[in-house]
């Protein structure tokens, strides 16, 4: 079998290249070693997680709000197996899609592990041993990431867990330990705090998802404290046992204070790392640098016809970062001039309220010693946010001192996850805060917070504060 294109790995990076490149008129060949496509984001990564934040977020509403909205109904209870049958049908619909796509798009899908024997040739092993070997003009290596395991406490994936084994748990934990308060800790940890769970995070630096802009993991704190969950910001975990029918976390503050934590399970959420187990990569002369495939501007490995994408090669690992990239490498090949806008990615946390972020963040502003204005408005002081009672939260826009561009906007609110995109629009366009601040937003609706804040950032005058 010969192809212009095969790529290996099947989430968002690898089946968006794959689209793009058969878009483009090259034959292309996808290589995915499960049986069902969509990689980490569509099996364990972004769509079942949603799905499930979404579930435990109507069973809080139910709980806590549909009286006080002046509708009454018999205490709801949570059947976590229908809950996670759900999820699992979401999941199914969604790598269906895909299998789909392939389809209509004349992509050969290939299922096994795929390994290099030369820079051209690819050899792909089922799991039942069969070997079959494509040829190929061009790899695009998509083989995204898995999650890190504390080095003295590996998954046993039963109390001791990562996230692919906390959106299958087949009971609510009673005592939820999250190491680790990034995104994965706080999306997953306020799945299980809703549900009524006691959630402890311990989060080795002082702040919650630290990097993005500070004052969004100090709100987040703040309102995800009030859902119940415990903090121990600034811990270092020493040591973590699965004995039998608890798991034991031991941790220790700056101070040389210790704690004990016993729960039922620990999810360990302290980032993922590269994956390319497998792939071969001594056949073609490529060495990994801290797990990562090395790659040029042009997303193009040491080798000139091997470029990597997506959770392998550096920056954020994010679905739409890989996306991105995906389509840059299918329109290179394809003579075009394509441009990946890297501070321009998005950043999102699926948490109620959501947290989402693009541009600079403050304190990337200080460092880098440039002058800037900022401008708030608080989510309270929206009539929108007042109607659904959704009142924690604030925008924040971070102008240039001197020209007025936007440089940041950082938002943590209901609907901000959607809201963003407004962020990355103005941005794109490289629109000042004056800019946004004079166009007409619907009343009444959360993005009236956006040009409040840039009103506020513009000429400190905003109108409802
Ligand atoms: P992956 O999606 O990891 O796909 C790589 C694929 O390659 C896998 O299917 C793997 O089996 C396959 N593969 C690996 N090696 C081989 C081989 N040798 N042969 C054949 N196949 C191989 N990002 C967001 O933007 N938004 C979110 O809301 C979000 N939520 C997340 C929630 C969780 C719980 C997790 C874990 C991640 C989340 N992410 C989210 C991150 C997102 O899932 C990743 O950034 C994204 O999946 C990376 O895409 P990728 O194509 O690089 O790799
Ligand atoms: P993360 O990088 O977001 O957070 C890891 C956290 O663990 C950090 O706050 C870090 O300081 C802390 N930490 C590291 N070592 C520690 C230790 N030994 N003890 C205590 N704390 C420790 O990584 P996470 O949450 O595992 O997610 C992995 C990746 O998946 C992220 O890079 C993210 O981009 C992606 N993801 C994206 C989502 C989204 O876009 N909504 C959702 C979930 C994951």
């Amino acid at each position: 079998m010969q192809y212009n294109v095969a790529v290996i790995g099947s989430g968002p990076g690898g089946y968006v290249a794959a689209i793009r490149c058969a878009q483009l008129g090259f034959k292309t060949a996808i290589i995915e070693k499960y049986d069902t496509l969509g990689g980490t984001c569509l099996n364990v990564g972004c769509i079942p997680s949603k799905a499930l934040l979404d579930s435990s977020e109507h069973f809080i509403t139910a709980k806590e709000h549909f009286a006080e909205h002046g509708i009454d109904i018999p205490a709801p209870k949570v059947n976590i197996t229908q809950m996670i049958k759900r999820k699992s049908g979401v999941v199914k619909a969604n790598v269906d899609g895909i299998a789909f796509l392939m389809k209509k798009n004349k992509i050969d899908v290939l299922t096994g592990v795929g390994s290099f024997v030369d820079k051209n040739t690819i050899k792909v092993t089922a799991k039942d041993g069969k070997e079959t070997t494509i040829t190929t003009e061009r790899v695009i290596i998509a083989t995204g990431s898995k999650p890190t395991p504390l080095p003295f406490a590996p998954f046993d994936k039963k109390r001791i867990i990562s996230s692919t084994e906390a959106l299958e748990l087949k009971e609510v934990p009673k005592h939820f330990i999250v190491i680790g308060g990034g995104v994965i800790g706080m999306e997953l940890g306020s799945v299980y705090a809703r549900l009524g769970s006691k959630v402890t995070v311990v989060e080795f630096l002082d702040s919650l998802i630290p990097t993005m802009d500070g004052s969004l993991g100090k709100e987040l704190l703040k309102v995800t404290k009030k859902l119940g969950m415990d903090f121990f910001l600034g811990h270092k975990v020493t040591s973590v046992q699965n004995t039998g029918n608890e798991v034991v976390v031991k941790a220790e503050a700056k101070d040389g204070k210790t704690i004990e934590l016993k729960g039922d399970y620990c999810l360990v959420s302290i980032g993922r790392r590269p994956y390319t187990d497998g792939l071969g990569l001594d056949k073609v002369g490529i060495e990994t640098v801290k797990g990562q495939i090395p790659v040029d501007e042009h997303l193009k490995t040491k080798v000139d016809n091997i470029y990597a994408i997506g959770d392998v090669v550096r920056g954020a690992m994010l679905a739409h970062k890989a996306e991105e990239e995906g389509t840059f490498v299918a329109e290179q090949f394809a003579g075009q001039k394509p441009h990946v806008h890297y501070l321009l990615i998005p950043g999102v946390v699926y948490t109620w309220p959501e947290v989402a972020s693009v541009g600079y963040t403050e304190e990337q502003l200080k460092t880098d010693g440039k002058a800037y204005k900022v401008g708030n408005f608080p989510y309270k002081a929206l009539g929108r946010a007042r109607a659904s009672m959704d009142t924690d939260g604030f925008v924040k826009i971070l102008a240039d001192k001197q020209t007025d561009e936007i440089l940041g906007v950082h938002i943590i609110g209901a609907r901000a996850a959607d809201m963003i995109a407004a962020g990355v629009t103005a941005m794109e366009f490289r629109a000042s805060a004056e800019d946004v601040s004079r166009m007409s937003h619907a009343h009444p609706t959360y993005m009236e917070a956006v040009k409040e804040a840039c009103l506020a950032a513009t000429a400190n005058r905003p109108i409802h504060l």
